[in-house]
């Protein structure tokens, strides 16, 4: 369904983000006929560029991240000529009267801050003190969303002055991920779960984003966030609430927001030995390619982490002792995002089975190979008498759609979309983000009274030993890290 014709400011339009995700996303839309030619995205920065030249950079763009164009010849001519280049200051007054004449009327105008926090306050200030802010203006803001509890809370007061709760969309871009969606849509979609979504029936469940690309070339700002700013305090909080909040009365907003938020401030203090950190060594043999995270951050002595497991409990009555294992990496031996709800043992076992197998397993795959896998138990075949086999029901979200060879709609798509037509659900709520720092803050703390020194792993690895120990003490096994 089309949007309505809008007018978006992309404010850090010539950085990385930009050229990778947000220009990419809007371009694939505009080529499904999702944007109206009337729309306009003014791309606003330092530079002195003209509009000429910045469109020179938005095809360079497009031919990187979005090269297999599925869109007729002439798309991207179109596209091109809704965008427009503004030369902004954003901490002075150079472009800003140029901004104003440029978008006029009372359309849906959408102030995208792809810039680093410390804009947001000018920026915010001058987006009100020009008269840019009208009934219609949303704002975008993207993570990091603070570094701790007291950062986040300053920039939700300066968004706040100037602007309603109704107006800011926070992004985690894994809530615009089509199978996280999902996670909503499986368990609220159908009876077949619920029932059995309790510590009653679930033993534990693993929550896997591995990745297999290292920091690269953005050391800087990582070896300050480390993974546990960088994906658990986010992403994997997230995917935690989607999977154990209780069902919303409703799919809206405030409804969806409130339940998650819940989860967090049901989420007991980690204890400091079920958290295990790693760092990863160079590839072996491969150092010039995979060098060690301490030479990509150029810092011999570092002692952030790159990978982190931790084991997470939830105090209320639908997952009382049924613990929430989370882990995340970098050069893992795979990207691989997977949720596996581990079933407990049938309650009397009359094959004689051994315990804690786990017969039942269901494994939500995020990315890549999107889809579900149920592990069943079944006879295995032949006159040998009654030996048990497990085996998979498994399904392929591209197979069943018959979407094969397709990538799924990049996160962005969607998240761009939902903040143009003014739905919320996708995003985060100041109150939400602020939890989740009120969760990460004592055990970052904790780390540095203790002087704590991430654990090596080798690059290409499942992670550091002591993940498996962490686990193996409690009876348990990770599920495997499979591409
Ligand atoms: C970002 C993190 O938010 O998410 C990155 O800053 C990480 O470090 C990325 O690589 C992972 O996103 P995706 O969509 O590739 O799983």
């Amino acid at each position: 369904i089309p949007v309505d014709p809008f007018d978006l400011v992309i404010f850090g339009g010539t950085g990385d983000l930009a050229r990778r995700k947000i220009l990419p996303a809007l371009f694939r839309r505009f080529c499904a006929g999702q944007m109206s030619p009337d729309t306009q995205i003014i791309a606003a920065a330092r530079s002195a560029l003209d509009t000429a030249t910045y469109r020179g950079f938005v095809t360079e763009a497009l031919n990187e991240f979005v090269p297999n164009r599925a869109c007729e010849e002439g798309t991207l001519a179109g596209f091109l000529a809704i965008i427009d280049y503004v030369a902004i200051d954003a901490t002075g007054k150079d472009g800003w009267e140029t901004l104003v004449e440029r978008i006029q009327g009372n359309r849906v105008r959408a102030f995208y801050f792809s810039v680093g926090p410390s804009l947001f306050a000018p920026l915010a200030e001058r987006i009100n003190s020009y008269g840019l802010s009208t009934q219609t203006s949303r704002i975008v803001v993207e993570k990091p969303f603070g570094h701790d509890l007291t950062s986040a809370r300053a920039l939700n007061a300066i968004l706040a002055d100037n602007f309603d709760e109704s107006q800011i969309y926070r992004i985690d871009h894994y809530l615009g991920k089509e199978t996280v969606q999902n996670l909503m849509a499986i368990r609220f979609g159908n009876m077949l779960f619920e029932p059995l979504w309790n510590s009653q029936y679930v033993d534990h469940i693993q929550i896997t984003v591995a990745e297999s690309v290292g920091v690269g070339g953005r050391g800087g700002y990582y070896d300050r966030a480390g993974a546990m700013r960088d994906m658990m305090q986010n992403h994997l909080m997230q995917l935690l609430c989607l999977i154990a909040m209780e069902p919303p009365a409703k799919f809206d907003p405030d409804a969806v927001r409130d339940e998650k938020l819940k989860v967090i401030r049901a989420l007991d203090p980690v204890q400091p030995h079920h958290i295990v950190r790693g760092q990863y060594n160079a590839a072996p043999g491969d150092e010039d390619a995979h060098p060690s995270y301490r030479e990509a951050v150029e810092d011999p002595r570092s002692t952030t982490e790159s990978y982190i497991a931790l084991k997470a409990h939830i105090s209320n009555w639908r997952w009382a002792n049924t613990p929430f294992y989370l882990r995340t990496g970098k050069r893992l031996v795979a990207r691989s995002s997977v949720i596996n709800v581990m079933f407990k043992d049938a309650p009397h076992a009359i094959f004689g089975q051994e315990a804690g197998r786990h017969a039942n397993v269901l494994s939500i795959r995020l990315q890549p190979n999107e889809g579900i896998t149920l592990k069943v138990t079944i006879k295995e075949p032949g006159p040998g008498g009654m030996r048990l086999l497990d085996v998979p029901l498994d399904m392929s979200f591209a197979e069943a759609l018959g979407a094969e060879g397709e990538d799924p709609p990049d996160a962005y798509e969607r998240l761009i979309v939902d903040v143009i037509r003014g739905n919320q659900t996708l995003f985060m709520r100041g109150d939400e983000v602020e939890a989740a720092w009120g969760w990460t803050d004592p055990i970052i703390a904790g780390w540095q009274a203790r002087g704590d020194v991430p654990k090596p792993y080798d690059s290409g690895s499942t992670g550091p030993g002591d993940a498996e120990l962490l686990m193996k003490r409690d009876g348990r096994k990770w599920q495997g890290i499979n591409p």
